[in-house]
């Protein structure tokens, strides 16, 4: 079975740039095959790591409801069609949802897309799922264990206090996490106490570790601007220096 990694956390905390992070650090440990989900309705990890969209599979869905080739089953349809829109790339594959539904009842759709995910699924080491905000998207696929929950935020306290509130929701979604991770993104160094206070509050009172806290890097803001790959960044850099040690520490288990 592969292991499932699930990012949260609210909009611009870095749960996009995390994914496209986390899949150099598991490219470069060897740790595939991989498939890496793309569960933002205004996709974009596919652009952090220097990757082309064609097929979504919120298109498929939307095909699925019409009229299908003949002599073709729906699961048969839907199986074809997620194979078309998987994206193979050098140890990994990406699949995107695309945009959310229209109007009607997707409930088949979505039961096939299950079922599809389910065998696929069975192809991969370890799958990473890059939502938005929320996470309904992983009951959808039928992902309802997740082995590592990164729960981004930004250097408040209001943000500290939305991954709180996310990490409490995990159980009433019907969600099993094995290993929840609190990311505090873009934090001013040093620390200031009343933040680290906040920090260890959280972590205190919720299922959350801390994964880390990564600062503001120089780095990825000049990656973001010019559109360059993450998988490029340098070894030596200090953000992949900084993401290293974190993931190192967080996946050490599985590594022995
Ligand atoms: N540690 C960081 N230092 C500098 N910029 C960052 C850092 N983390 C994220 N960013 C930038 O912040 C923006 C939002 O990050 P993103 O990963 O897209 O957030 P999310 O996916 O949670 O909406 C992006 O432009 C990204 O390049
Ligand atoms: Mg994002």
């Amino acid at each position: 079975m592969p292991k499932v990694i699930a990012m949260a956390g609210k909009g611009g905390t870095g749960k996009t740039t995390t994914s496209a992070l986390l899949t150099r650090y598991l490219l470069q440990k060897k740790m595939t095959p991989l498939l890496l989900v793309d569960a933002d309705a205004n996709a974009n990890l596919n652009e952090l790591l220097g990757v082309k969209v064609g097929l979504t599979l919120g298109k498929i869905r939307k095909e699925l409801k019409g009229e299908l080739p003949p002599n073709m089953s729906r699961d048969q349809f839907m199986e074809l069609k997620i194979h078309q829109a998987l994206i193979e790339e050098h140890g990994f594959d990406l699949l995107v949802m695309g945009q959310p539904d229209g109007p009607g009842c997707y409930c088949a759709a979505n039961q096939y897309l299950a079922m599809t995910m389910d065998k696929l699924a069975a192809n991969y080491r370890y799958i990473i799922v890059d939502n938005e905000a929320g996470m309904e998207h992983l009951s959808r696929m039928n992902l309802r264990t997740i082995d590592y929950l990164f729960i981004t935020s930004d250097p408040s306290a209001r943000g500290i206090l939305t991954a709180k509130r996310i990490s409490d929701i995990t159980g009433p979604l019907g969600l099993t996490v094995k290993h929840q991770c609190l990311l505090v993104n873009r934090a001013p160094q040093p620390v200031p106490a009343l933040l680290q206070g906040k920090i260890n509050e959280a972590v205190a009172e919720t299922g959350m570790a801390l994964g880390g806290i990564i600062p503001t890097s120089d780095e990825l803001i000049h990656q973001e601007l010019s559109g360059a790959s993450c998988l490029k960044l340098g070894d030596e850099t200090e953000i992949i220096r900084t993401v290293t040690a974190i993931f190192d520490s967080i996946f050490a288990p599985d590594t022995l």
